[in-house]
């Protein structure tokens, strides 16, 4: 199919146990639009894979399939070694407690302060603390883990945008996932604070040693972070391999990616 097809061999030989998420053949389409048309992903433990693809492609569909907020067409999707789509609400529940997501946008709660937006996947997921949970103490911990401690008590409406999306992350941290969803951690903002969420993704990274899947079309987010990347166009996963690699194909679909 593409040139990038063949940068991405090794990705059937790596042993299983390191591949935290797995999407096979996924199709989606609405009515005539086809959105997705066979698309493939593996995100291994520990690695910051960034999927880019144009306004439309369906990145946003392709993630919404992956958390169960969209039912696919067709394909397989397993998280952990587990297919998703066979097991049972409860155990459901749990395994995506140690998924996090960012939604495009931040999409706190209104009206809800900021505390409260923090206490909101806590309550939910008790669960997975096993109901001990210093609510209080963590809801703190989350906040000055993106350095917003002083905002506990605002609204969101009181937040500047790079403040929200940080906020946003804070919720998404304090469950402690394993593998943290990004649908783009930076757009809209101002390039200075966009790279203040990307530095602030990879500290979290080494902190706690997440698997990362960043949706993004900024090149530049990219380049910093991303150990791997994979382009969606015409609904699948047209080319993978490194930003080095990428950058330089002779391909003119992936080189219009990377021109300024
Ligand atoms: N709920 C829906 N009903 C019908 N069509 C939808 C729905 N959600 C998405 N689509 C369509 O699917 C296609 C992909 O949308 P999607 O939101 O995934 O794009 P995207 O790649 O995330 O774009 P962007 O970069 O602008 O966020 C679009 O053509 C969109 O109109
Ligand atoms: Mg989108």
């Amino acid at each position: 199919m593409s040139e990038g097809k063949h940068i991405s061999k090794h990705t059937d030989t790596m042993n299983q146990k390191d591949i935290v998420l797995q999407i096979n053949n996924l199709y989606k389409s609405f009515g005539d639009n086809h959105v997705l048309n066979g698309f493939n992903m593996t995100l291994r433990k520990g690695e910051n894979l960034v999927i880019m693809g144009k306004s439309g492609s369906g990145k946003s569909v392709m993630i919404k399939c992956l958390v169960g907020l969209m039912e696919a067409d067709k394909g397989s999707i397993s998280v952990m070694g587990k297919d998703i789509t066979t097991l049972n609400q409860e155990t459901l529940d749990i395994l995506r407690a140690d998924i996090g997501f960012l939604f495009q946008g931040s999409a706190l709660y209104d009206s809800m302060t900021v505390r409260e937006n923090l206490e909101f996947p806590l309550r939910r997921h008790s669960e997975k603390f096993d109901g001990k949970v210093d609510t209080n103490s963590m809801v703190i911990k989350a906040l000055e883990n993106v350095g917003l401690a002083e905002a506990i008590d605002l609204m969101p409406s009181e937040l500047s945008g790079g403040m929200k999306r940080r906020v946003a992350l804070a919720r998404t941290l304090i469950l402690q996932p394993k593998i943290i969803l990004y649908d783009e951690p930076t757009s809209g903002l101002d390039p200075i604070t966009a790279k203040e969420i990307i530095i602030l993704m990879q500290e979290i990274q080494k902190k706690y040693g997440t698997s990362s899947l960043i949706i993004t079309h900024d090149v530049d987010c990219a380049r910093v972070i991303s150990d791997r990347m994979i382009l969606l166009i015409d609904g699948i996963n047209y080319a993978e391999g490194t930003y080095a690699q990428l950058s330089i194909s002779k391909d003119s679909k992936i080189k219009a990616f990377f021109k300024h």
